[in-house]
Parts: C-alpha cells; sequence; structure tokens
C-alpha cells in the first residue's frame, strides 16, 4: 500500500477496518496488528519488570491522527490520550497544512544536559576556569570509558561547561556534561556518567559533588517545526458553518497568539493545548512524558516570563506562518518504547528512523494541535466541536450502534439536549421507523 496518510473518511470506519488499513501502510505483521487488536496486552510478567509494587494494567485509547505530511513523508500518528477531540483535531489541523505542503521540521542534535552540583568550593570562580581548563582531558576520558555506551553509536560526551551560582546556601559550582545521547532519551546514561566524572571535578575543584543528574531542560535537543495555512483554505473550512473571511480568520489567530505571548496565564492553557498532542504522541511511543512536560514549561519560561511554545505571523501573501519550538528529550531505545508491546507498534507505524524524526513528528503534532485550538477558539469556539462528540459517547450509552450513535447524536446536538433519556427517546422513535 502506497504511505498516504490523507485517506478519507478514516474517522466513519470501524476499528477494526481502521487497524487493517494502518496495518497495511506500516507493514505491520500480523502479530504486531494483534497488540492493537488486545487489550490486556501488557502482560503482568512484563508490568511487574517495568515498575513496583505492580497489582494490575491499565488502559487509555490509542488513535490514530491522519493526513500528516512532514519534510515530504506521509505519516499516520499514533496518539494516547483519554480526552476527546484531540486526534479529530490534529488531524483537521495537518489536511488543512497539506494544500501547502504539510510541515517542515528540524531538529538539533539529541545533546542533553546533565548536571553535577559541587558544593564547599574555597574559590568557586577559579574551580569553574580549572575545571573548563581540563575539559578536554575529561572529555577524552569520559568517552574512552564510556559508561554508557554511547560512543559505539556515535554519541558521547560532547563538551562541558561551567557556572558559578549564588544560592540560599551559598556559592556552588555548577558543571554541565553536554552529551550526545544519539537515540536514547538519555536519563540513565547520564545520571551514570556524572556519577563517574562527579569524582575528577571534586579533585579539580577541591570541593563535595552532591546532585549528578540530568537537566529536563533540554535546551540543546529542540525540535522546530512550522506549517503555512493558506486564507483562502482557512475561508473553506468554515463554508456553510460560518460567515468568515480567511484574512480576518488569520488575523484572530494572531490575536489569539498574541494573547498568549503578553498573558502567562493564557500561555498555559496555549501550551497545555500543545502538550494535548506533544504528550499523547510522547505516551504512544513509551517516552517519559513528565520529563517532555516539564522542558516544555521550563523552556516556555526562557524569556524571563512564562510565554507560548509557539508564535503565528503572515507571510507576503497574508497566509498563517504557524511555528514552535520545542525540548523534545526523548528516545527510541531503552524504556518502555523496547518493552512495552502497544509503544513498540506506534514506532512501526511512525516508520522513523531515529529519535531526531521523532522529535520532528512531536513538534509538528504540536503545532497541529494549538493551531486547530486557535482557529476554533478564534471562530466558533470549541464547544460545538465537543458536543459533538460528547453527544456521540451519550448516543452509545443509551444504546445507539452502528449508524445511529451518528443519528441519535446529531439530533441532540441540532435540539442542544445532550441526555442519555434524550437519546433513549430518540433511539426508539428510530426503531419504530
Ligand atoms: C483543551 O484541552 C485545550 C485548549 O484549552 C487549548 C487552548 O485553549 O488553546 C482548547
Amino acid at each position: 500500500m502506497e504511505r498516504k496518510s490523507d485517506i478519507s473518511g478514516f474517522h466513519e470506519l470501524s476499528p477494526k477496518r481502521r487497524r487493517e488499513i494502518v496495518k497495511a501502510f506500516a507493514g505491520l505483521t500480523n502479530e504486531e496488528a494483534k497488540a492493537l487488536e488486545k487489550t490486556g496486552v501488557l502482560d503482568e510478567k512484563t508490568a511487574d519488570m517495568m515498575i513496583e509494587n505492580v497489582v494490575g494494567t491499565t488502559e487509555l485509547p490509542l488513535g490514530i491522527a491522519t493526513n500528516f505530511l512532514i519534510n515530504g513523508k506521509d505519516y499516520l500518528i499514533p496518539m494516547v490520550i483519554e480526552e476527546p477531540s484531540v486526534v479529530a483535531a490534529a488531524s483537521y489541523a495537518a489536511k488543512l497544512a497539506r494544500a501547502s505542503g504539510g510541515f517542515t521540521a528540524t531538529s538539533t542534535d539529541p545533546i542533553m544536559i546533565g548536571q553535577v552540583q559541587l558544593v564547599n568550593v574555597k574559590n568557586p570562580e577559579k574551580a569553574a576556569r580549572d575545571i573548563l581548563a581540563k575539559k578536554e582531558d575529561i572529555i577524552a576520558y569520559a568517552n574512552t570509558v564510556d559508561p554508557c555506551v554511547l560512543v559505539k553509536f556515535g554519541g558521547g560526551l560532547r563538551d562541558i561547561e561551567t557556572r558559578v551560582l549564588a544560592t540560599p546556601a551559598g556559592k556552588m559550582v555548577i558543571v554541565h556534561m553536554l552529551v550526545d545521547c544519539r537515540d536514547a532519551m538519555g536519563a540513565n546514561a547520564i545520571n551514570t556518567l556524572g556519577e563517574v566524572l562527579a569524582p575528577m571535578f571534586e579533585d579539580i575543584s577541591g570541593g563535595k559533588a552532591r546532585l549528578r543528574i540530568i537537566s529536563n531542560l533540554a535546551d540543546r535537543r529542540t525540535a522546530k517545526a512550522k506549517a503555512v495555512w493558506k486564507k483562502e483554505v482557512l475561508e473553506q473550512s468554515f463554508s456553510g458553518k460560518g460567515d468568515f473571511k480567511g484574512e480576518d480568520i488569520v488575523n484572530w489567530i494572531i490575536e489569539a497568539w498574541a494573547f498568549a505571548f503578553s498573558d502567562p496565564y493564557r500561555a498555559a492553557t496555549h501550551n497545555k493545548g500543545i502538550m494535548n498532542g506533544v504528550d499523547a504522541v510522547v505516551m504512544a511511543t513509551g517516552n517519559d512524558w513528565r520529563a517532555v512536560e516539564a522542558g516544555a514549561h521550563a523552556y516556555a519560561s526562557m524569556r524571563g516570563r512564562y510565554g507560548p511554545l509557539t508564535r503565528y505571523s503572515k507571510d507576503k501573501d497574508g497566509n498563517l506562518v504557524g511555528e514552535i519550538e520545542i525540548p523534545t528529550a526523548i528516545g527510541l531505545v531503552g524504556g518502555a518504547t523496547k518493552t512495552h508491546p502497544v509503544a513498540k507498534v506506534a514506532v512501526r507505524i511512525l516508520g522513523v528512523k531515529n529519535a531526531n524524526e521523532l522529535s520532528e513528528v512531536i513538534a509538528s503534532v504540536g503545532l497541529a494541535q494549538n493551531f486547530a485550538a486557535l482557529r476554533a477558539l478564534a471562530t466558533e469556539g470549541i464547544q460545538r466541536g465537543h458536543m459533538r462528540l460528547h453527544a456521540r459517547n451519550i448516543a452509545v450509552m443509551a444504546g445507539a450502534q452502528g449508524k445511529d450513535i451518528d443519528v441519535v447524536a446529531a439530533k441532540m446536538v441540532e435540539e442542544k439536549k445532550i441526555r442519555v433519556d434524550r437519546a433513549k427517546e430518540i433511539l426508539e422513535k428510530l426503531k419504530d421507523q
């Protein structure tokens, strides 16, 4: 099957039919496809090895966002999330972006920072300089010992930086180890390296090493994505639903972004929308979403005030240009990505070759999600879309099946009465017809 992600009517299909399409798109084996189908696929033995005190497992829906074209390649995007509308919104934003070539994305080398805290240093400024003077030796030693087997895969310790911090507990020297983690997220590798190198830092500084830990502010490992939404496409997207002009929609979305730029209260919600998309892919691929969340919000504060992770502007033709830059502490080797049966299949569906490519996908989904939210918020509001999905859920609760679900839901939305009792009445009438 051709790898085309703009699959029309995907949302109308049964989960079984969708699975068949995804299987053909990604070339999944029967066993991989089965992992998507079965519930309870994370067996107790595996779960018990993943964390402590296991008593069971829990499940969340895994959806597939369609229409994503990133750097000229089609992707179906696995998303794990409990919130309705997110997968639909991402797919729709990607559909509207396809008209201008989809997303272009780039990423930095996968450099993560490890921190070693040195206390009781007599002359912190001198110690910071002394450590820097020896950095070539430290780097050579670290990459020869290679305690975390990064060098073998093309990574390793790349640089050392030092800072002197004036803290409430006195001055301390902070050493930053800049580590190229390649396809690993890097937390284990960096924490190990910190413990291996700490005695060297102690010797040079004459101080005591305390914390030796990764920094989740992964500002050296970021991904950028950009997309253009044509004003005509934006206008058409409302045809029959509202009377919005393309250029107005562009302006209103830029105003919505400007609001977030100038107000942390709004920026928090703006970024929450971005993270709806980011986290859903991070979770689907078995990555550490707390690490990505922590990094994103810290990065959003780097201007000295909390702000949005995206920005919007107009190109010379008046089209909307959306851009995002986010830290992406994610990997493809190790952790749940390699042990969780569904995470492994999610990576296969994405068809990403390395962690950089995954980070570019994640940035694109974050941008798509944010665009979709702003497009709705700046025009008709988000409740209309939410209500449609809510109404479908209520229809199912009332016993509707198959095509009846949409009929019952549409009637309730039209009447603005979304209740199980009303759904039951509508369903009864349908049966009588
Ligand atoms: C809801 O999960 C996310 C939004 O609040 C994001 C936003 O306001 O931009 C809709």
